[in-house]
């Protein structure tokens, strides 16, 4: 069929056999092993089902994929870049993890975290926007996350409130790595090699470089203008989101894309009245066309907006506050 076994997790059993000898056997999870429940979500290409682990209880969301859909749209690839992402990125708290994939006939199955708080998005919409302290809290385990990612060569190009979920906790989850680019490892591809454009060793990249453009309202400028997405580009999508969380809409927003896409071009936004002026300062240091002229992470996670916040470990351990 073509669909590879590749990083898939197995269990590992130990058992003791009638003779009293023991064995370890490596068992595959399957569909057989898990109750389907209530749909999560629904996408043009998946679905995703909640589902409880029949042994342990434990609860997942699934994503199931349409085999024959997938091939027929040629989205093979994008099906490969999401597994190979999410198996690279198993050590943060604030990335959906992936912990088995398997298939059947006609699905492939990716078992993730349940984020049983749902979308930011939705939570946002609910309250309007949020005050200045959850916004410093939810854009910090944002912040962390994609610190994390980046440090491990992965661009997610599409962040957005709605690629970003929340556990039961409250404490954000990131998903939807279908266009996430990998970076060449910068130890094994050449002298000073980071990411040259165009570079032919972009695997997943470069048809698609030239072909993707992610949501409308969140798209760097340079992807528009040059079809090239870097660690940066991820960061302006940040300055959107801290905008949104405080204004309640995103800073470019027009009646269609083409005229978004001019506005995010001339860098054409505005600031609501009552706009915290250190958030402003943040906003401004990253929305900025120049992608080398952007705030990088260090540098963020030391702006005065974010003091207090403790980095790391501990950013995790907190309780979220209550939203406002
Ligand atoms: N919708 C899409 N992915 C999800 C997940 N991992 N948990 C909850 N809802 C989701």
């Amino acid at each position: 069929e073509g669909w590879q076994e590749r990083g898939a997790a197995a269990t590992v059993r130990r058992e003791t056999d009638a003779s009293g000898q023991s064995q370890t056997r490596i068992v595959k999870k399957g569909v057989k092993d898990f109750n389907f429940g209530r749909t999560l979500g629904e996408g043009s290409y998946s679905t995703v089902l909640a589902a409880t682990d029949r042994q342990t209880l434990k609860e997942y969301a699934i994503k199931v994929l349409d085999k024959r859909h997938i091939i027929k749209e040629k989205k093979v690839k994008y099906v490969n870049i999401e597994r190979d992402t999410l198996n690279r990125l198993t050590e943060h708290p604030g990335i959906v993890r992936l912990y088995y994939t398997f298939q059947d006939e006609r699905s492939l199955y990716f078992v993730l975290d349940l984020a049983s708080g749902g979308e930011l998005l939705g939570v946002l919409k609910k309250m309007g926007s949020f005050d200045v302290e959850c916004t410093r809290f939810y854009g910090a385990q944002i912040l962390d996350s994609v610190a994390y990612m980046h440090s491990r060569g992965v661009i997610h190009r599409d962040l957005k409130p709605e690629n970003v979920l929340l556990d039961r906790d409250m404490h954000v989850k990131i998903t939807d790595f279908g266009t996430a680019k990998i970076l060449p490892d910068p130890r094994t591809s050449g002298a000073g090699s980071q990411e040259a454009p165009g570079d032919p060793t972009d695997g997943a990249g470069t048809d698609r470089a030239v072909s993707f453009v992610g949501t409308a309202e969140y798209v760097s400028p340079e992807l528009l203008r040059d079809k090239n997405a870097c660690k940066a580009s991820d960061l302006w999508a940040f300055g959107c989101i801290i905008y949104q969380l405080l204004a309640g809409r995103p800073p470019f927003k027009a009646a269609n894309e083409y005229l978004t896409f001019q506005k995010i071009l001339a860098l054409a936004y505005t600031f609501p009245d009552g706009f915290p002026d250190v958030a402003r300062d943040l906003v401004e240091r990253l929305l900025v066309l120049e992608p080398s002229n952007r705030l990088p992470v260090e540098h963020i996670q030391n702006h005065q907006f974010f003091d207090g916040v403790q980095w790391g470990k501990g950013l995790w351990q907190q309780k979220a506050p209550r939203l406002k």
